[in-house]
C-alpha cells in the first residue's frame, strides 16, 4: 500500500537547468495574459451569458478567487521544488505517486482537450472572419458533427449549425460534417511544436499588447451601445426584472465556460527556472494577472450583456464579433478587427498548451510513469518529438467527433479537480521543511477564521438567495436534483474542513483555496461526473498495468534491496 504513495524527493539543492533567470515581475504577468485570455474571453463567455444573464460576473468573481488562491499554492509549491514543474510535479513530492499519476492524467484533460475547445474557437473566428472577406466556407465544413446533430434534434436556432446538417453531402449513410479550420490549425501548431518554435518574450509581449488593445476597443466602442435596461431582465424563477434571469442555480451552470477563461495561470509555474527572485516575482505576477483578468471579464461581461439581451447569445461561438453584427449594434469595421485579432490570440493559448502537454508527459515518462519513448529529444530540433506528435494526434482526433460544450465541461471539470488536489498537497507539506529566504505562504491558523467564514457565508448566502436553499429540501425535482446532490455533498466536507481545521490549526489560504475549488465543482452536471469517473477509471488501469511497475522508485528501491 505504502508503494502506491512512494514520494519523490526533490532535494532543496538540485541542480538547475541552466536556464538564465530572465524573467521580472511583468514579463511574468504579460506571459500570464498570454495563456490566461484566449477562448475564454473570446468565445465561451458567449455561453455564459447566455445562461447566467448579467449576473454571471459574480461567478466570474468566484472563480478568480479559487483560482487566486490556487496560484498562491502554485508559488508555495513552485518555491520549495526547485525544477520546473506542474501539478504533477509537485503531487509527486507532497502526495505520492499514485495521486502524481491521477493529477497527470487529469492535466491531459486541461491542457490536451483544453485545445481542442480552443482549436473549435478559433475556427469559429476563422470562419467569421473569412465570410466577412467575402470568402464562405460551407457550414457543414465548419462545425463538429456532433455539435450540428445536437443542434438539429434539439431544435437550436443556430442558422450555421441547422444548416450544416441539412446541407452536409453523404458519404454512405453518414453526414460529412467536420471542422476542417479546427483540424489544420491543430496541424500547424503541432508542427510548430515540433519544430521547435522559440517562445519569444518580445513576440509574447505584442501578442498580449494586441490581446489587450482589441478588448479595450470593444469595451470603448461597445460602451456607447449599452442599453441598461439589458442589465434587469425578466428573471424566469421569479418573474421580476433581475440581474440573474436563470437564478443563482443559472449562474452557477455557467461554471464551465466561466473557469475556462482562468486556466493558464498555473502554466506560469514552470517558468520558475527562468524567473529573476521566482519566490517574489512568481507569486507577484501570477495574483496580479489574475487580477487583470477579473476586472476584464466583469467590464466585458457589462458591456456584452448591455448592449446585447442575454437570450441571443444561446450557441454564439465569437460573440465579441457577434456584438457588433448588424442585428446587434451594427458596426462593420469593429466585427471585421475582433475577429481578425481573435485569431491571432486564440492562436497563442493554442501554442502555450500544446507546449505544455508533451512537457509533462516527459517529465512522467523520465520518471518511468510513461514509455520511454515521451523523453525522446529530437536530435536536429531539440524538442520532444514523439510527445508532441502523440498531442497533436490526442488534440486533432477528437475534433471529428466531439462538441465544443461536452470538451468544455470536461476540460474544466479535471483542471478544477486538479486545482483541489493542489490547495489540498499545501496543506500537507509540513511546515518544518520552510526554508529561509523563499517564498511561502503566509500561515493564518484557520482555527477559528475558517469555520466563521464558513458558516458566515452560508448566513449571506441564504439571506441572499432563499430560494436556492428552499429547491435544496425538494429532492424528487428531477432537473435540480444533480446540483443539490453535489451541493449536499460539498456543505458536508466543508463541516469536516471546519472541524479539521479547528483541531489541526490548518493553514487558511490553501483551505480557502480548496473550499472555493470544491464549490466550483458543484456547478459540474452528473454527465460531467460520469465522463470524469470514466476517465479517471481509464487511468488508473493504465497506472496499474504499466505506471506501477515501470516507476524509477520502483526499480531503484528494488535495486536497493538487491
Ligand atoms: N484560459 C484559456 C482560454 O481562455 C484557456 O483560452
Amino acid at each position: 500500500m505504502n508503494q502506491l504513495f512512494r514520494r519523490k524527493l526533490y532535494s532543496d539543492q538540485e541542480a538547475p537547468s541552466g536556464l538564465l533567470r530572465v524573467l521580472g515581475v511583468w514579463d511574468i504577468v504579460f506571459f500570464g495574459i498570454a495563456a490566461i485570455i484566449g477562448a475564454g474571453s473570446f468565445s465561451s463567455l458567449g455561453e455564459a451569458v447566455f445562461r447566467g444573464g448579467p449576473g454571471v460576473i459574480v461567478l466570474y468573481i468566484i472563480c478568480g478567487f479559487a483560482c487566486g488562491f490556487t496560484a498562491l499554492c502554485y508559488a508555495e509549491f513552485a518555491s520549495r521544488i526547485p525544477t520546473a514543474g506542474s501539478a504533477y510535479t509537485y503531487a509527486y513530492a507532497s502526495f505520492g505517486e499514485l495521486i502524481a499519476w491521477v493529477i497527470g492524467w487529469a492535466l491531459i484533460m486541461e491542457y490536451s482537450f483544453g485545445n481542442i475547445y480552443v482549436a473549435f474557437s478559433w475556427s469559429d473566428y476563422f470562419t467569421s472572419f473569412m465570410g466577412r472577406i467575402g470568402v464562405h466556407i460551407p457550414d457543414y465544413l465548419t462545425c463538429s458533427y456532433t455539435e450540428a446533430k445536437k443542434a438539429f434534434m434539439g431544435g437550436s436556432e443556430n442558422k450555421e449549425l441547422i444548416n450544416a446538417w441539412k446541407s452536409a453531402p453523404l458519404i454512405g449513410n453518414l453526414k460529412l460534417i467536420v471542422d476542417i479550420p479546427a483540424l489544420v490549425i491543430n496541424g500547424l501548431i503541432t508542427w510548430l511544436c515540433y519544430v521547435g518554435v522559440k517562445e519569444s518574450k518580445n513576440f509574447n509581449n505584442i501578442f498580449v499588447l494586441l490581446k489587450l488593445f482589441i478588448i479595450l476597443l470593444v469595451i470603448a466602442v461597445g460602451i456607447a451601445y449599452i442599453n441598461t435596461d439589458n442589465w434587469f431582465p425578466v428573471s424566469t424563477v421569479t418573474g421580476t426584472a433581475s440581474f440573474m434571469p436563470n437564478g443563482f442555480a443559472g449562474v452557477m451552470s455557467a461554471v464551465s465556460g466561466v473557469f475556462f477563461a482562468y486556466i493558464g495561470f498555473d502554466a506560469l509555474s514552470v517558468l520558475s527556472e527562468e524567473t529573476k527572485n521566482p519566490q517574489k516575482n512568481l507569486p507577484r505576477g501570477m495574483i496580479v494577472s489574475l487580477v487583470l483578468c477579473t476586472a476584464i471579464y466583469i467590464v466585458l461581461t457589462l458591456v456584452l450583456t448591455g448592449m446585447v439581451d442575454y437570450r441571443k447569445f444561446d450557441g454564439v461561438g465569437d460573440p465579441l464579433a457577434f456584438i457588433f453584427e448588424k442585428s446587434n449594434a451594427n458596426v462593420a469595421w469593429m466585427e471585421f478587427v475582433v475577429s481578425l485579432a481573435a485569431i491571432i490570440a486564440i492562436t497563442t493559448v493554442l501554442l502555450v498548451f500544446q507546449m505544455g502537454q508533451p512537457r509533462i508527459w516527459y517529465a512522467m515518462s523520465r520518471d518511468g510513469l510513461m514509455p520511454k519513448k515521451f523523453m525522446e529529444i529530437h536530435p536536429k530540433h531539440k524538442t520532444p518529438g514523439f510527445a508532441t506528435i502523440v498531442t497533436g494526434i490526442v488534440v486533432g482526433v477528437p475534433i471529428l467527433f466531439t462538441d465544443k460544450s461536452f470538451i468544455l465541461d470536461f476540460t474544466s471539470i479535471g483542471t478544477i479537480f486538479a486545482f483541489v488536489l493542489v490547495c489540498g498537497g499545501v496543506l500537507l507539506l509540513p511546515s518544518k521543511e520552510k526554508l529561509k529566504g523563499r517564498f511561502h505562504l503566509p500561515y493564518i491558523n484557520a482555527k477559528f477564521i475558517f469555520p466563521v467564514l464558513f458558516l458566515g457565508g452560508l448566513a449571506f448566502f441564504y439571506t441572499w438567495q432563499p430560494q436556492f436553499f428552499h429547491h435544496l429540501k425538494d429532492w424528487h425535482d428531477p432537473e435540480e436534483g444533480e446540483f443539490r446532490i453535489s451541493i449536499i455533498v460539498f456543505l458536508l466536507i466543508n463541516l469536516v474542513l471546519c472541524v479539521l481545521a479547528f483541531l489541526k490549526n490548518l493553514s487558511l489560504i490553501p483551505l480557502i483555496g480548496l473550499s472555493s475549488c470544491l464549490y466550483l465543482l458543484t456547478g459540474m452536471s452528473h454527465n460531467n461526473w460520469f465522463w470524469f469517473l470514466l476517465w479517471f477509471g481509464i487511468g488508473l488501469i493504465i497506472y496499474f498495468s504499466y505506471g506501477y511497475k515501470n516507476s524509477k522508485l520502483n526499480n531503484d528501491l528494488n535495486g536497493d534491496l538487491n
